[in-house]
């Protein structure tokens, strides 16, 4: 099986590259390697290379950013989701997108499921409602899993942003009135990776199991790494940020559940073992 990864340097793109590498023929090009906006060179190399699967893990990713640089955030996200689905439905290959729980409003308060009506709050979010559009269009054989709250070994993600404040200083003030789940780059692959093994097409809500607030998930940092600082709840309004969060973005894996195929573990099991994991490299 041919496989090429997008976006080969971000948080879920190496973990992919770490897991396909002695799985299946694999070609990774990075963001410097290969731009998903140049249309002509996405062309030249799929059909020089006819993969069987394009897993695209290439995204403009910051939130608050994306709202000041709304172009950028769109041209990424939505121009380069059709580039890729469209060049690989001319190689007759899969595509795999990644979206977003940010895509919803957050005003439901039970898990949101694959039947529920998207209704983003931030440019992030509609950019990336629109790139799960564009793939579909573009491409029948594709899969879209919505994940969130992501965290891996590479790359900038929350557990490297309180280790990174708790070096330098006491405390550190973070919102108790966002619900919603932390979700391993390591589970988001096996998952894939099962629905690529059986031709699985269509969209999947992928994230691990259970819930929290972004304050308990720092608490559980700071007590699993015994980081010496103090976490201070506070409500999102405090916080100022430039993009709206939905308040409850929990996703039910529920087509996954339904078809016997979800894998996903509870966020606190795959936390332990992400630390067990990785404890020394990043403190
Ligand atoms: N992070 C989260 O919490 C989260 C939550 C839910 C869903 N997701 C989705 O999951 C997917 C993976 O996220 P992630 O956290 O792994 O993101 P990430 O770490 O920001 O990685 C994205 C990668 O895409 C590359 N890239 C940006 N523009 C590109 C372009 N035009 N052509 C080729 N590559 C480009 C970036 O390279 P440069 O850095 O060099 O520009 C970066 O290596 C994304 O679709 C994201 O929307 C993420």
């Amino acid at each position: 099986m041919k496989v090429i990864i997008l976006g080969s340097n971000g948080q879920l793109g190496s973990e992919f590259v770490d897991f396909l590498e002695d799985k299946v023929d694999l070609f990774s090009f990075s963001h410097k390697e290969l731009d998903i906006l140049n249309l002509r060179v996405l062309i030249e190399k799929f059909s020089v290379i006819k993969p069987d699967i394009v897993i695209n893990c290439a995204a403009y990713t910051n939130v608050d950013k994306a709202e000041d640089e709304e172009d950028i955030a769109y041209l990424t996200n939505v121009i380069g989701a059709r580039n890729s689905s469209y060049v690989s439905y001319k190689v007759n290959s899969k595509i795999i997108f990644f979206s977003t729980d940010y895509i919803f409003n957050g005003t439901k308060n039970s898990p949101y499921t694959e039947l529920d009506e998207p209704n983003p709050l931030s440019i992030y979010g509609k950019t990336k409602l629109l790139g799960e559009i564009n793939t579909k269009l573009y491409n029948p054989n594709h899969l879209i899993l919505r994940i969130s709250w992501l965290y891996g070994l590479k790359g900038i993600n929350f557990i490297k942003k309180i280790i990174d404040l708790s070096k330098v200083n006491e405390a550190i003030k973070v919102v108790d009135d966002q619900i919603g789940t932390p979700t391993y780059t390591f589970d988001v692959v096996k998952q894939t990776y099962e629905l690529i093994k059986k031709d699985y097409v269509g969209l999947f809500h992928s994230s691990n199991e259970g819930f929290t607030t972004w304050y308990q998930f720092s608490i559980k940092i700071v007590e699993k790494l015994n980081l010496n600082v103090e976490i201070i709840p506070i409500k999102t309004e405090e916080l100022k940020q430039k993009a709206k969060r939905p308040k409850y973005s929990v996703l039910e894996n529920y087509n996954l559940k339904l078809e016997n195929l979800n894998i996903m573990r509870h966020w606190n099991e795959a936390l332990e073992d992400f630390f067990n994991k990785y404890k020394g490299k990043f403190i």
